[in-house]
């Protein structure tokens, strides 16, 4: 008997990873972060459906996927507008049978001014976009990631949240939420 367990070659790092039969849902998924989630989701065999503000771009986005194979599906949402939020899980909910399993609330954005001049609508923007869409979204999305059995909810955070960093005091405090 040798001192090293066994490698079972049958487990190689794709099926150990495999996503395949599971759906997620991320928001924001045209470009940055949130685009390499849906080709990482999508290239380990989950079906993910996505969203942004531009159908332009969302189309484009997904006749690029369609060429590497992945199975993305996406409609248009502003994260900031509660009828919208719902109009997007009625639509996920629709597609995938009422069951979700991933939820990565990716969407955020932005506006570095020093504290003493944000304004109202500053600080509407930020924590609508960063915050709120991601509480709304998260409890919208509940009753699917329960049907799922196997339900998570991811939450892009930021070092800012955590530590200071001179990147707006509004901003961190949305990272720190979660
Ligand atoms: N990049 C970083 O270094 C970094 C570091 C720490 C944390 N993060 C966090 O990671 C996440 C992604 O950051 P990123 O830099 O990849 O962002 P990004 O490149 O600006 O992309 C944001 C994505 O969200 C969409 N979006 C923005 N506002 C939206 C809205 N109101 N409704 C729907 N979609 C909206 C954008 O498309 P449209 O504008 O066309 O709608 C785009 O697809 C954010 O939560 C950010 O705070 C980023």
């Amino acid at each position: 008997m040798g001192s090293h367990a066994e490698v079972d070659s049958s487990s190689t790092t794709e099926s150990r990873w495999s996503l395949e039969g599971t759906t997620a849902l991320v928001t924001g998924g045209t470009k940055g972060i949130g685009h390499a989630i849906v080709e990482e989701l999508a290239r380990f065999g989950a079906v993910v459906h996505t969203c942004s503000r531009n159908e332009a771009e969302l189309n484009e986005c997904k006749h690029e996927w369609e060429k590497k194979g992945f199975r993305v599906t996406v409609s248009v949402c502003d994260v900031t507008s509660p009828s919208e939020r719902q109009k997007l899980i009625t639509t996920v909910s629709s597609l995938f049978d009422g069951k979700l399993n991933i939820l990565i609330n990716n969407v955020g954005t932005n506006k570095m001014k020093p504290t003493t001049e944000y304004k109202a609508e500053d600080f509407s923007l930020i924590m609508s976009t960063n915050f709120e869409s991601a509480y709304h979204l998260s409890q919208l999305s509940h009753p699917l990631l329960k049907a799922s059995s196997a339900g998570s909810i991811v939450f892009l955070s930021s070092v800012s949240g955590v530590v200071s960093v001179n990147v707006g005091s509004i901003y961190s405090a949305t990272k720190a939420s979660y």
